[in-house]
């Protein structure tokens, strides 16, 4: 007797979309053999139907309103590739999830926003909400840590989450062009958000974070605790110091569970040559955790775009379709944990520092006063002349200190007379 095929409804036919109905075609083979079953797109929708597609639809249904795909009869799988933490993603989730039809999503920015409300439903529906592409595009790290990591702690997490501001960064790095112009290329290429400041002022980052803390320590998702910025301030002379100073600067989501609480945090860090987060270019995503038995590991992959993207959404499919379950977030809903916040005080780390400050005189030694007065000490410094010569910028990067001393250190810099501009102060992290 010859198995039904699982018969799937795609919300969103944008780059993810796409990527997915190729993939499906064009391994439709492989995919059959490996879950003993086929995978057929039999409803499709999305925003426009007039809009000529990048991928052949098939004999699949045009479906005007994506939520009625909850109920459509005809299917046994919902695909959210739409996006967006509210309206269409959201109801479509809610209704297939309630009515105990399953949902696969790549929808991190949902997730971050009512993942455990919809992990709930999910299981009392005894129905499975699959996100694999959500963190990290093609690379397998829900899997890894929610089922291959289940029997260990996980203590800290250190990754590299967003696709496109690390193509950003290296991009500026290796042709020495503006954020902009960078920026433009990423979103030609299908890694940027419909809404690019999702990518660039870190939230798109500080979701992924979000949901790996839950599963990796087992406490309830709070975006808020998730200290949070972009990267729209490190200029081209914060690149050029982060190589004299032998850095590479990359946007990192760290996640530490300590015994003072919790700490998490998006934004961008100095992170030294020879460190393997340090070689992680372009598109790529790395993710470094530390398990209590399995030790430190790292994964490396393509974190955006089509073809990565679809590998992760088309894994989860393969799974139902092969009848292989897991709860969403690695546990009850109901036994999560709640996070306490890790204070400033009790966060340490080592900082770098660029001022831009007049010319004169005298104007290190001040400097130097602040930082030694909040305990602060220098582990290298670089000036160079400045071409107009009333301004000239300075580079420091300090040993290690707590936050609490490095803020109110710097507040006290950056109200001296003699500092230009807003500094700019980044984590050194060693991953
Ligand atoms: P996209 O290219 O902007 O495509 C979005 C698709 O959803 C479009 O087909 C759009 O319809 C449709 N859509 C949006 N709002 C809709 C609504 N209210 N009703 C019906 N259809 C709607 O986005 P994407 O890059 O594929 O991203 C999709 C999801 O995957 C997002 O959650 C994103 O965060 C996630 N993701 C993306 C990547 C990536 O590399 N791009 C990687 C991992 C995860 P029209 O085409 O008619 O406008
Ligand atoms: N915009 C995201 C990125 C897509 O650049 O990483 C993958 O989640």
């Amino acid at each position: 007797m010859s198995v039904k095929p699982l018969r799937i409804g795609v919300a969103g036919l944008g780059t993810v979309g796409s990527g997915v109905l190729r993939l499906l075609a064009q391994n439709a083979n492989l995919i059959e053999t490996r879950c003993g079953r086929a995978l057929k797109v039999v409803a499709v929708s999305a925003r426009d139907k007039s809009k000529k597609r990048k991928v052949d639809t098939g004999d699949a249904v045009w479906v005007d309103d994506p939520v009625s795909l909850a109920g459509h009869p005809d299917i046994d799988v919902v695909a959210e590739l739409m996006g967006g933490a509210e309206g269409a993603a959201r109801k479509l989730a809610e209704a297939a999830l309630g009515a105990g039809r399953p949902v696969v999503t790549a929808n991190k920015a949902l997730i971050a926003a009512h993942g455990m409300a919809l992990a709930g439903i999910a299981e009392r529906a005894k129905t499975v909400f699959a996100y694999e592409a959500a963190v990290a595009g093609g690379i397998p790290i829900i899997k890894t840590v929610r089922e291959a990591l289940a029997a260990n702690r996980v203590t800290e997490i250190h990754g590299i989450l967003n696709g496109t501001c690390n193509y950003i960064l290296t991009q500026m790095r290796l042709r020495r062009v503006s954020f902009e112009q960078v920026l433009e290329e990423a979103q030609a290429r299908g890694y940027a958000e419909a809404d690019p400041a999702a990518d660039v002022d870190g939230h798109d980052s500080a979701h992924k974070l979000g949901i790996l803390s839950c599963i990796a320590f087992g406490t309830e998702l709070r975006m808020a605790h998730i200290v949070t910025e972009g990267i729209r301030h490190v200029t081209l002379a914060d690149i050029g110091y982060a190589d004299e100073l032998g850095y590479r600067i990359k946007l990192l989501g760290v996640a530490r569970m300590t015994g003072d609480g919790i700490e998490q945090r998006v934004g961008p860090c100095m992170v030294p040559l020879g460190k393997p987060l340090a070689g992680i270019e372009d598109v790529l995503n790395g993710i470094q955790l530390h398990g209590d038995y399995a030790g430190k590991m790292m994964l490396v992959g393509a974190g955006a775009g089509a073809e990565a993207t679809a590998s992760a959404v088309v894994a989860d499919l393969i799974d139902l379709a092969a009848a292989r379950t897991a709860l969403p977030l690695g546990r009850p809903v109901g036994t999560l944990e709640k996070p306490q916040p890790m204070g400033a005080e009790k966060s340490r780390g080592c900082f770098y520092i660029r001022l831009t400050v007049k010319d004169k005189p005298g104007v290190v030694a001040d400097i130097a006063a602040i930082l030694r007065d909040h305990a602060v000490s220098m582990e290298s410094m670089v000036q160079h002349g400045s071409p107009s010569g009333d301004a000239v910028p300075i580079a420091i990067a300090t040993h290690e200190t707590t936050l609490a001393e490095m803020q109110t250190a710097m507040a006290g810099i950056a109200a001296l007379p003699i500092v230009l501009e807003p500094p700019c102060v980044m984590r050194i992290e060693q991953g």
